[in-house]
């Protein structure tokens, strides 16, 4: 069936600009349903979680429900995977700070220098608190891929994590993430993906995947929020 774009469209009040400016992450653009339910819940129900009054436990069912679309979303196994944050940069600090409490000095993890900043500072942090090694998987400049010789010979290493992106911000490069996945999971490393660029264009599953973490920012229930699928080790 051909896509209805002009009813598509109109979903999306940004669009009536004269001049459009197509932001992705924490600016991409809102349709109007979600608009309407963000304003309708700050206005009829907003209120600290786990209240006994009844605004309170308006908030608790408008957020069971956010998490199952979520889950929903990425086909995640239980609503209980997701978590809201306040976009994905602040949401991979969070979750650095959590998983480094295991590392030890002399341990290693894998970054790439295909990822955004914010798939790569907050892990290099957490490692130089810890003595941990930071190993670098470097892409190929004409064809805009990852080596994957380069995470072989890392992972032969048996590091803690491999941070890695899904799509690339700068140049479009989908990665084999659940080959990626797979090959990290067989080292022995968790498996942290940033999808930004990729939950936008496309479907994501991340059983499919296998990933232990996947990170995006929001852009379909919550205007300033990130989202991130975190199975239960
Ligand atoms: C690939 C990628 N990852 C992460 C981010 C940061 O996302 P957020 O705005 O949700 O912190 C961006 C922002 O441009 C990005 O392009």
């Amino acid at each position: 069936m051909p896509l209805e774009l002009d009813k598509i469209r109109s979903q999306f009040p940004a669009l009536k600009r004269d001049a459009i400016f197509f932001d992705n992450p924490g600016g991409t653009q809102i349709a109007k349903p979600s608009i309407d339910r963000i304003t309708r819940y700050l206005i009829e129900s907003n209120a600290n979680h786990e209240g006994v009054f009844a605004t309170s436990i308006e908030s608790d069912a408008v957020l069971d429900e956010a998490h199952r679309a979520m889950a929903d979303f990425y086909n995640a196994s239980s609503p209980s995977e997701i978590v809201f944050g306040n976009n994905m940069t602040t949401l991979t600090l969070h979750i650095s700070r959590s998983i480094s409490r295991e590392w030890k000095a002399g341990d290693e993890i894998v970054v790439t220098r295909l990822d955004h900043d914010a798939n790569v500072t907050p892990w290099v942090l957490a490692a130089q608190d810890k003595g941990v090694k930071v190993n670098w998987v470097d892409f190929d400049v004409e064809e805009g891929t990852l080596k994957l010789d380069d995470l072989q010979k890392a992972l032969e290493r048996k590091p803690k994590l491999v941070a890695v992106g899904y799509a690339s911000n700068s140049l479009g490069t989908i990665n084999p993430v659940r080959k990626i996945t797979q090959m990290s999971h067989e080292a022995g490393a968790l498996v942290y993906i940033d999808a930004v660029q990729y939950a936008p264009h496309a479907p994501i599953d991340v059983q499919s995947i296998g990933c232990d973490y996947l990170v995006s920012s929001a852009y379909k229930y919550w205007a300033t929020q990130s989202t991130s699928v975190q199975p239960l080790l």
